[in-house]
């Protein structure tokens, strides 16, 4: 039996609390990557419905070379978010950096990716930071002197709103400087057929990966949430060129998260991700908006999916 008290993180206590007590009925996404979360995701990846992984990963496969001539060999390649790294490899023999710096807000994982990598890559120093990349972060000292590659892949970009895309895209070029470059990924727009099939799947594993997080509140925080009574949705809304994803509620509901009592009315829905999709030049500006020029873009035959090289040139007045 695991006997370990898992010790809620205040931050998602507070989160939980402001979707139900105060009713926006809406909570941040990141809570949906617990241990059984993030198990589900890598499920999730390997579905045939969910393209964007294979997708980007074979755009890294058959580009990194091309990367590679436009970078130069002696940068460090520091990449946000970089959970297990599991796209970094293609990368990494293809640029031949003068460092790694993986940066993920769990530690864990962190350490856990950054070793196996280091069997892959026994020559490559590899310099672990656990941080918040959506702030200004101050890279290890032994990096401070190489240019810089950053990698933002999965399109990851896309589970922000448009003004706090243009925040990160803003600190990521304060973290790396000025004649930097990035390399980031972003899944574009296509039939609506398609985009809703990789969110709610005929396996209905994307399902389970939505209302474990409700799970999570009753294991966490002791809740008795009808679990069976809400249903995973997904559905393109057009003028935001986004997925959005919502636990819908069945029926009338009566729950208990601790000691607070709740309601809640059929149809509600609790909002839990949102997924952006870009045109080309939807991407292009966004990276403008944050300061990178765009320099290179490579995609798949059907654009399902386009990876943006991008450069941190001189600040100019314009014109
Ligand atoms: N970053 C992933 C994406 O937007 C996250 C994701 C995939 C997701 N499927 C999901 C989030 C289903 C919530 C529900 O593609």
């Amino acid at each position: 039996m695991d006997m370990t008290v898992s010790r809620v993180d205040p931050g998602f206590e507070k989160d939980v609390m402001r979707c139900f007590q105060e009713q926006s009925y809406a909570i941040p996404a990141r809570w949906l990557y617990d241990r059984q979360g993030s198990e589900l995701f890598e499920q999730i990846t390997e579905l045939p419905e969910y393209y964007p992984t294979r997708t980007e990963t074979s755009l890294l496969e058959r580009y990194s070379a091309e990367v590679g001539e436009m970078s130069g060999t002696d940068r460090a390649v520091v990449e946000f978010g970089s959970g297990s790294s599991t796209k970094t490899p293609h990368l990494l023999s293809a640029t031949h950096p003068a460092a790694y710096v993986p940066i993920d807000i769990s530690g864990e994982f962190l350490a856990a990716s950054a070793a196996q990598l280091q069997t892959q890559f026994p020559e490559l120093p590899i310099y672990p930071l656990e941080a918040d990349f959506m702030r200004r972060i101050n890279l290890p000292s032994e990096v401070a002197n190489m240019p810089k590659l950053g990698f933002f892949p999965g399109s990851t970009i896309g589970n922000m709103i448009a003004r706090t895309s243009v925040d990160l895209l803003r600190f990521m070029r304060e973290t790396l400087g000025t004649g930097s470059q990035l390399l980031i990924g972003f899944d574009r727009i296509k039939d609506t057929d398609t985009l809703v099939a990789a969110y709610d799947d005929s396996a209905g594993v994307t399902a389970q990966f939505s209302l474990n997080l409700l799970h999570r509140i009753n294991r966490e925080m002791a809740g008795t949430i009808p679990v069976d009574q809400f249903r995973h949705i997904a559905i393109w809304n057009d003028l935001y060129a986004r997925i959005e994803i919502y636990l819908e509620v069945q029926a009338d509901v009566h729950f208990t998260i601790g000691d607070n009592q709740f309601d809640i009315d059929k149809g509600q829905k609790v909002h839990i991700e949102n997924s952006h999709k870009y045109g080309l030049r939807d991407a292009r500006l966004m990276l403008r908006a944050g300061g990178w020029s765009p320099v290179r873009e490579w995609s798949d035959e059907r654009d399902y999916f386009s990876l943006i090289l991008a450069e941190a040139h001189p600040f100019k007045n314009a014109p």
